[in-house]
């Protein structure tokens, strides 16, 4: 049985750390007795160069079909006047909306050897694993009604105008981002902590007995605790390590995993996933990519971190082709080279040094 993988490398720094995945893949295929079904397809910029459009219905297609799809980066100077409907972003929405991956995980990992470039101090991050998922469909960003209206002639109401957003939660939307977050937590260490506004908000409450719903009825053995969001910020940047897996709703989310993700420093460190409805074998569909973009600044000069890119290979291993030990093992070997002093432009701390190159990074994890 072989995993199928659909990459889609991008624009600008995008192809250049997808080589080094390559070479991972590689790796486990040589060394671990794993097969990937490997398929390679443009998306952003480069699929508008050559079709029009930044992503066409037949990569679409491929993208809904296989177990994962990991993607490297779109955009760039060239494409920035293009018209909305063909910018290279839309790619990415695209994905997201067709695919209907409503679960983002976040993770803010924070190895030894960069603590230092954390924002804390490095006893509380060093060693700090923890994994953020947020709503990503629904909620106070589509909510309706929204808009600016006029007030009247409200005497009260200096400019006379109004905005509206709506906060606005299915049951069923709450259950399936926290089945997908239970799932998550099993899979670690077993603990998952709740993050709303239940002591203010309607959706805050449906949001909490959703949750409880489905631990007290599908996972009992989850350790689950509830917060309220605004203490959970707190608590992230007081003592992190008290958490595991965080889930959270799609405002929440976006700030909480922002102010998590720098705990841990570089943008070139980072990973991320979407995911999906499992399919018939269990799996979700699902997306892995770098939180950077495609750095038009340093594209095609071999300096970028290839690391935030194979950390996002690792968290395919993990939660969608279930290879936690493989998953732990790449970890690992990242961790081992950073230790050993390795580091690219980007991880470059005031004491200096003379960074490598994205392919020397990559050789290094490998080796
Ligand atoms: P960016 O993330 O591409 O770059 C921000 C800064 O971080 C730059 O100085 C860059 O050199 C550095 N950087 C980023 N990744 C790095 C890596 N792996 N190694 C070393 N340094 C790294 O964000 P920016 O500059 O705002 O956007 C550039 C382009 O990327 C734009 O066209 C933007 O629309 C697009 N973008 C795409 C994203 C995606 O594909 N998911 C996400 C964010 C931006
Ligand atoms: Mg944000």
């Amino acid at each position: 049985d072989s995993y199928s993988l659909l990459i889609l490398p991008g624009d600008g720094i995008g192809p250049e750390v997808m080589a080094e995945v390559r070479k991972i893949i590689d790796w486990f295929q040589s060394n671990r007795g794993m097969r990937f079904d490997v398929s390679e397809d443009l998306v952003g910029g480069a699929a508008y160069d050559v079709h029009g459009k930044p992503i066409t219905d037949e990569t679409m297609a491929k993208a809904q079909s296989v177990d994962a799809v990991l993607l490297g980066a779109v955009g760039g100077p060239a494409y920035d006047n293009l018209d909305f409907s063909v910018k290279p972003e839309r790619a990415l929405l695209r994905l997201r909306k067709e695919m209907d991956l409503f679960a983002n995980l976040r993770p803010a990992q924070c190895f030894d050897a960069l603590a230092d470039f954390s924002s804390l101090k490095r006893e509380v991050v060093s060693g700090l694993d923890i994994l953020i998922v947020r709503e990503l469909t629904s909620g106070v960003y589509f909510g309706e009604p929204r808009g600016i209206h006029s007030d009247g002639n409200n005497p009260e109401n200096e400019g006379g105008r109004v905005g509206i957003n709506t906060q606005r939660y299915t049951s069923g939307e709450i259950r399936r981002v926290a089945r997908a977050a239970f799932e998550l937590a099993r899979k670690r260490k077993n603990r998952l902590c709740s993050m709303e506004k239940a002591n203010v908000m309607e959706s805050g409450v449906l949001w909490r007995e959703e949750v409880q719903w489905v631990h007290d009825n599908e996972y009992p053995e989850v350790e689950l605790t509830h917060m309220y969001a605004d203490n959970g910020a707190m608590q992230l940047v007081r003592r992190p390590s008290q958490f595991d897996v965080i889930v959270t709703d799609n405002l929440f989310g976006d700030i909480l995993s922002d102010a998590a993700a720098m705990l841990t420093g570089s943008l070139g460190m980072l990973p991320s996933a979407s995911l999906g409805v499992p399919a018939a074998n269990g799996r979700p569909k699902a997306m892995y990519e770098p939180v950077h973009g495609s750095a038009p600044d340093i594209a095609g000069q071999g300096k970028a971190n290839p690391i935030a890119c194979i950390l996002s290979f690792a968290m395919a291993l993990r939660y969608s082709y279930n290879e936690g030990a493989a998953a732990d093992e790449l970890e690992a070997a990242v961790e081992r080279v950073l230790a050993q002093g390795a580091r690219t432009a980007d991880l470059m701390g005031p004491e200096g040094g003379t960074p490598i190159g994205t392919a020397e990074m990559g050789d290094r994890i490998v080796a």
